[in-house]
């Protein structure tokens, strides 16, 4: 492998994960709607459209034709997904909920929209090149608290539900996968509770050690990359590799 696409390249994880493969002598896209505030001459930059507009998934073919262009020149064999949300400050402030009484159809759809929606149009519109490159790893960011039945605290329903939809989405496409090329791995992973903007809010009451750098969970989701054996395809994976039941 030659070259390492991550999609949400801006995230405190996906940066650190650029970082880190750059550090590598690897070849990095940066798929993002931000651009990296560091350059460095194996770090390629794919522009990132706004998907979410209500539209058609179709309209963005001809982005996803460029983006398969780019991967294909560059041999591309592990691809990150880390787009999420979790909460927003501002004009309409969205937190996760801590009571059914706190839920809303604003909260809910943002969070379908960033959790589940945006990363499935990514995995639509890279389907050609997953489906036709052999040994390809594609993994999926999601979150330990979309795991039903791990869910011992309650609370969070909307991301916890998003996380739950994304996973199954992903192991029902493994599925789907595995019947055009065997050697492929597409998995969900938990990165681990992570320093991050999307984080920030609820770090305060959290287990000493618990919290990682972004720079730390680059290295673990690294090593799991390296690792994934074609057979692990469909799973929810943990940050250091073990398997987590949905
Ligand atoms: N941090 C943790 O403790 C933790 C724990 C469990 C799971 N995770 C998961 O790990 C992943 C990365 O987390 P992080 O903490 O690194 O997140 P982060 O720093 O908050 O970054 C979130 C990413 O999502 C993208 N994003 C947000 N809204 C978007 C939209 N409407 N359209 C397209 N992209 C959008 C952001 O892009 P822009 O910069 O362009 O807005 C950014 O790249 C997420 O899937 C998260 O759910 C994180």
């Amino acid at each position: 492998m030659s070259a390492v696409l991550i999609i949400g390249a801006s995230s405190s994880i996906g940066g650190a994960l650029a970082k880190y493969y750059l550090q590598q002598g690897l070849t990095v896209i940066w798929l993002s709607r931000n651009s990296p505030d560091f350059s460095e001459s194996k770090l390629l930059q794919i522009k990132a459209p706004d998907l979410t507009e209500p539209d058609e998934w179709a309209l963005h073919q001809a982005f996803f034709s460029s983006v398969i262009d780019t991967v294909q020149q560059h041999q591309v064999g592990l691809i990150f997904n880390c787009i999420g949300w979790l909460h927003q400050d501002g004009e309409l402030r969205l937190s996760p909920e801590k009571s059914l009484s706190q839920s809303s159809g604003a909260l809910l759809r943002k969070t379908l929209l960033v959790n589940l929606e945006v990363p499935v149009i990514y995995l639509q519109g890279l389907w050609p090149y997953l489906t036709k490159t052999p040994g390809i790893r594609y993994l999926q960011l999601s979150a330990k608290v979309g795991s039903i039945s791990d869910n011992q605290l309650g609370g969070w329903y909307s991301y916890r539900s998003a996380k739950a939809a994304l996973n199954q989405w992903i192991k029902t496409a493994s599925i789907e996968l595995k019947r055009s090329n065997k050697t492929a791995a597409l998995v969900t992973l938990h990165p681990g509770t992570t320093d991050s903007a999307l984080s920030a809010p609820f770090q305060r009451n959290l287990p000493v050690g618990q919290l990682q750098s972004p720079a730390q969970t680059a290295e673990h989701l690294a090593k799991v990359a390296l690792q994934l054996q074609g057979e692990q395809s469909g799973l929810l994976l943990n940050w250091d590799g073990r398997v987590l039941s949905f």
